[in-house]
């Protein structure tokens, strides 16, 4: 019989989940700005993926590889018998190197786009007869809890792709903070962080030559026009992405060339030539000023890999 996945709605849960609301703030604020977690419609999961396999983006292929070398120690340190919590479950590879590294009785999916996370956790499903899996469909930004029905002894959570970088500093120790309470003292965390490097090499990484990245940003307002009642134009908008340093974030933003003003719903909003909308900060890190910050979150460091040009590094913590 094939082996079903148990899902989980936990969307009403979750608060300021809404494109509507956050798009009607963002635009009225100074400076535009909306929150980067609305890329990921289908269409924005799947230029997401196509992201990861672009030539300048080296963060997924450099966590796979220090994962698929690391994957037997990290199930030696977080036990056998462990289940598996992943954050942000895509259509990764990488959790399929701890998957057969650990043998884990059960896993849980956890992710805001719904299609997605059902395709992803049925292939899982489907590949590894012997695990009980389980989606719950949620906002991890926001305060979380294990789903009746799956046994969350002994979990590790994996939180892959350097997405702590898009949260700020503070949000990442609120996020941390949530994660500490979902996990019971001695529970593991295992984090993927991208690392401050040369701007040459981050800046490529998000300006794709083939234009995936842009598409990826602009792909926001065409959610603005499809799903709301707006008259946005996404090619009257240009990609743009930069290093600032003194933040150490990679800055997505979306610039209006020319003065324009568009309506959503029943409000409009102005653009002057050359105004940004805001769309995504990346932060990097160095591996003490993460230790740091998930210390203040209540983690202890436990191990930590990184690749020989020291672009990624994979951190193992503790709840204590
Ligand atoms: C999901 N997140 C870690 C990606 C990043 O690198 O910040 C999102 C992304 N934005 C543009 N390219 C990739």
């Amino acid at each position: 019989m094939a082996n079903s996945v148990h899902f989980h709605d936990q969307r009403q849960q979750a608060a300021g989940i809404s494109l509507r609301e956050e798009a009607l703030a963002g635009f009225a604020a100074k400076p535009k700005w909306i929150s980067p977690k609305h890329f990921y419609d289908r269409r924005g999961s799947e230029l997401f993926e196509q992201i990861c396999q672009q030539p300048e983006y080296y963060p997924t292929r450099t966590e796979e590889a220090i994962l698929a070398q690391a994957a037997g120690a990290i199930a030696e340190i977080a036990g056998h018998h462990a289940s598996l919590v992943e954050l942000g479950s895509g259509a990764s590879r990488k959790v399929r190197l701890l998957l057969e590294a650990m043998h884990p009785a059960s896993y849980l999916g956890i992710d805001i786009s719904q299609d997605f996370l059902l395709a992803s956790t049925t292939c899982l499903a489907g590949d590894y007869p012997w695990l009980e899996v389980h989606a719950a469909c949620a906002d991890f930004s926001q305060p979380m809890q294990l789903p009746d029905g799956f046994d969350g002894a002994h979990p590790l959570a994996f939180f892959p792709g350097s997405s702590i970088g898009n949260f700020t500093p503070a949000q990442a120790i609120t996020f941390l903070g949530n994660l500490h309470n979902l996990l019971p003292r001695g529970g593991g965390l295992l984090i993927g962080v991208d690392l401050v490097k040369d701007r040459q090499v981050l800046e490529a990484a998000y300006n794709d030559k083939a234009g995936v990245t842009a598409a990826f940003n602009r792909n926001l307002l065409e959610r603005i026009r499809q799903e709301l009642d707006s008259d946005i134009d996404p090619q009257r908008f240009v990609h743009h992405a930069f290093f600032n340093e003194r933040e150490s974030r990679i800055e997505m933003h979306l610039i209006s060339p020319q003065a324009q003003r568009v309506r959503i719903e029943s409000e409009a909003f102005g653009f002057a030539a050359g105004e940004s909308l805001h769309t995504e900060n990346s932060y990097k890190y160095t591996a003490e000023s993460f230790c740091d910050l998930a210390g203040a979150a209540g983690f202890k460091a436990i191990a930590r890999w990184s690749d020989a040009r020291q672009l990624f590094s994979v951190h193992y913590l503790e709840r204590e």
